[in-house]
């Protein structure tokens, strides 16, 4: 197949984004489809081969593509707006469509939903700049902006004095701000892959083992270490995988989303659904899904072709 994979964008996640839309070119090489590479640029410049291009033309080169991989990551693009994109283009794209890419990168909206499944998230508000003001800290939150990504704006409130600069953190990159409960657990993720006749394939556990908060810097210094599969107890997999389908389908996710998890004493705590996960070799996705025995080339193969069915 003729696959265009598109990387960058204008969230902070630009970056990461690139990394994984090398890594998916790559792969999709290794299993021998032809790969065009488009890249969004941090000023929302298309480019091909590196030179800008119109929009319009940028969307001519998707639609002589047999389908799309936007890997892009974060608000301006995993947020159903590349999904929408293609749509309007008639272009096949892997994973999420608009609704449930909008719906995972708005945390409130997310937890809204688990909640209404059953499935349990953080004790939480809704803040804007309006309503921050008044809010007062009673006890440790985790602050973050309701949509971003790889931690961005996110900040752990311990003490009544940091709960001003973590709002004004979170508030310079979202209008609206969420504050949740500081949850004690391990950190599972899981990955969800929908499969065209309705299945759902969930990969191996994966636990993220960190020395204090996976945030930005631990999440790309390599630093923190990744067992896979996480040792589990039975009941425990069962517990996890069953709120991870049951998210992704509330959400009507498609492809392979990533659900991470606080598991806790009392059982699993929704964090975050990423419908377009880091996709890199080294990311949980691809790691998760070798577990299983699945390549990473093969995982790509796999989501394309799904993509077209
Ligand atoms: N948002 C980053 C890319 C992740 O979830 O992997
Ligand atoms: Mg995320």
């Amino acid at each position: 197949m003729r696959a265009a994979v598109i990387g960058g964008g204008r969230s902070c996640e630009h970056d990461v984004s690139l990394a994984s839309a090398a890594g998916i070119g790559a792969a999709l090489q290794v299993a021998g489809h032809d790969v065009v590479a488009l890249t969004i640029g941090r000023d929302g410049v298309w480019a091909e081969a590196g030179r800008p291009v119109p929009l319009a033309d940028a969307v001519r080169t998707l639609q002589g593509c047999d389908v799309v991989v936007p890997a892009l990551h974060g608000p301006g693009g995993e947020d159903g707006t590349l999904a929408a994109l293609c749509d309007l283009a008639g272009v096949p794209s892997v994973g999420s469509g608009v609704g449930a890419g909008a719906l995972a990168m708005d945390k409130w909206a997310t937890k809204l939903v688990a909640e209404a499944v059953g499935v349990a998230t953080a004790p939480g508000v809704l803040l804007t700049a309006a309503t921050a003001a008044d809010h007062a800290w009673t006890r440790p939150v985790v602050v973050k902006p309701v949509a971003a990504g790889s931690s961005h704006g996110v900040t752990l409130v311990r003490r009544a004095e940091q709960l001003r600069p973590a709002l004004e953190a979170a508030l310079a990159v979202d209008d609206r701000v969420l504050v949740e409960d500081l949850v004690v657990g391990r950190e599972i993720d899981l990955a969800v892959l929908g499969r065209p006749d309705g299945s759902r394939v969930v990969a191996p556990a994966l636990e993220i083992v960190v020395d204090g908060v996976f945030d930005l810097a631990t999440k790309y210094d390599g630093s923190a270490v990744f067992r896979v599969p996480a040792p589990l107890a039975p009941r425990e997999v069962a517990e996890l995988e069953r709120a991870a389908v049951t998210t992704y389908d509330a959400l009507g996710c498609a492809g392979v989303a990533r659900v991470d998890f606080f598991l806790t004493e009392d059982g699993p705590v929704l964090n975050e659904v990423n419908t377009m996960p880091g996709f890199t070799e080294q990311s949980q996705v691809p790691r998760m899904f070798a577990a299983a025995g699945t390549s990473y080339p093969d995982l790509v193969d796999l989501l394309v072709r799904d993509a077209v069915e």
